[in-house]
């Protein structure tokens, strides 16, 4: 506490006291709940479906195995000896190892590629909250599937439900950031993940009941190797690096809060096994509801927004799942989108008179604005075109494959090439054997991987 106390004093700017996380358990909470997000529940699924199952699953382990854990580590490192927002931190931690203040761009492309993904990511936060209304007033009793397609395909039609419940989310997340690191961040992910694992729980539960549980069982765990292709390791490692919420200034931002007695290494893995087995237990409970009612695990996207209220309409009880599962992808999508608005939060209000309350204000805002753009772009503007995608893809697009590997390749290129070794190797507590491994995979395993998948996407 003392520790944190300190670093909180030296991380001030201006005069400004820098929160921190009331403990280590907070810290983990608010960073679980920033992983665990519609990337577990909406996308993970549907990539699943879409990648033909359990080949792509073990891809996707290994992948978050060694690259996405040395990478959070990394950012966190970054983050947690910067004690200031990325950018900053960045600037600081390049002059003080007399390296290019080119590093700064690390902290630019992250912290802007949190505000361009929440811009868009609290749209689909919107339809969450959209469906969780439709399910609580039992619009999916008996619904058939042209139905399910057409409330689906009605509401992207419907730019102002859509502008409401964007604003609704956003609201909601400017609220949560505005309160700060403890009361905002850490509170809501304290109060929301628990009710989150719940819920969850509920689901598989009843989805063991079902008799299309054993194909789900097989379709997540016996992989089919002749289905696994170049195109499915690289989705597998794209997820893995969104799903840990890598490559956006979010773990940087959040580091920046820790004090030393944070174990990084063990707190990664935590963070990591429980992304992964909420992300697992998601397909568990999605999965048995679609066999058993003989619908299409490949459907993509709409497999959340369009399968599941088909399979919940056709059962008695259907109203109260659905409005379970949904709660459930609202938690898990307001969690995760209070920590991409933080790196924006914390620069500006470490490098502008701004409150806390009017940094929140300021930049959530901004991403409304932008995320109105994201949202015309399914309807009204839909043929507004910037190099043939729409404004919605051009940002999906922009950010997740330049942004978030620039960002992610910086991080741990910096930690690994150009922090002194031994200061990392006594910072993250490993004996010299296991430093060596530690080396070999920072320095080499998790940026070749991220260079791959770079380079492929272009
Ligand atoms: N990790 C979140 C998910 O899986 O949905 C998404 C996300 C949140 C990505 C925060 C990035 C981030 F900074």
């Amino acid at each position: 506490m003392a520790v944190s106390m300190v670093q909180g004093a030296a991380g001030a700017i201006a005069g400004k006291v820098h929160g921190h996380w009331s403990s280590r358990m907070g810290f983990i909470i608010a960073a679980v709940g920033s992983a665990v997000g519609l990337g577990n529940v909406w996308k993970f699924p549907y990539m699943v479906g879409q990648s033909g199952g359990a080949a792509f699953v073990l891809v996707y382990l290994a992948c978050i195995a060694l690259i996405g854990l040395p990478i959070i580590v990394a950012e966190w490192l970054i983050g947690r000896r910067g004690q200031k927002n990325p950018v900053n931190t960045m600037a600081d931690l390049a002059r003080s190892q007399n390296r290019s203040p080119a590093w700064v761009a690390v902290g630019i492309a992250g912290t802007l590629a949190g505000f361009l993904i929440l811009s868009f990511y609290s749209v689909i936060g919107g339809w969450s909250l959209a469906y969780l209304g439709d399910a609580a007033s039992g619009t999916f009793a008996g619904i058939d599937k042209a139905t399910a397609g057409a409330l689906f395909d009605g509401l992207l039609a419907s730019p102002g439900t859509l502008l409401a419940w964007h604003t609704l989310f956003m609201a909601v997340v400017i609220g949560i950031v505005c309160r700060g690191v403890r009361g905002g961040l850490e509170r809501a992910s304290r109060l929301l993940m628990p009710a989150l694992g719940a819920i969850l729980v509920v689901l598989v539960a009843y989805g063991m009941t079902t008799d299309g549980f054993g194909a789900a069982v097989s379709y997540l765990f016996s992989p089919d190797w002749n289905r696994l292709t170049g195109e499915v390791v690289l989705a597998a490692l794209g997820h893995a690096f969104f799903t840990l919420s890598l490559g956006m200034g979010v773990m940087m931002a959040y580091g920046s809060y820790l004090g030393q007695e944070v174990n990084l290494l063990r707190a990664a893995r935590t963070v990591a096994i429980a992304d992964t087995v909420i992300a697992l237990f998601a397909g568990l409970a999605i999965f048995p509801i679609v066999f058993s009612h003989g619908l299409d695990a490949a459907a993509g996207p709409g497999l959340v927004f369009v399968t599941l209220p088909l399979a919940f309409g056709g059962l008695s009880g259907g109203s109260l799942l659905a409005s379970l599962f949904f709660a459930l992808l609202v938690f898990a999508a307001v969690t995760s989108a209070i920590s991409l608005l933080e790196p924006a939060v914390e620069l500006v209000e470490e490098r502008t008179p701004l409150s806390r309350v009017g940094a929140g204000l300021a930049t959530g805002l901004a991403a409304w604005a932008l995320g109105i753009v994201a949202l015309l772009s399914f309807n009204a503007w839909s043929d507004v075109l910037i190099f043939g995608n729409t404004v919605f893809d051009t940002l999906d697009k922009l950010t997740s494959k330049f942004l978030l590997p620039l960002t992610g390749l910086g991080a741990i290129a910096f930690v690994a090439w150009c922090l002194d070794r031994e200061s990392v190797r006594a910072e993250l507590r490993l004996s010299p054997t296991a430093f060596r491994v530690w080396d070999v995979v920072a320095r080499f395993v998790a940026p070749i991987g991220v260079l791959i998948v770079f380079i492929n996407s272009l």
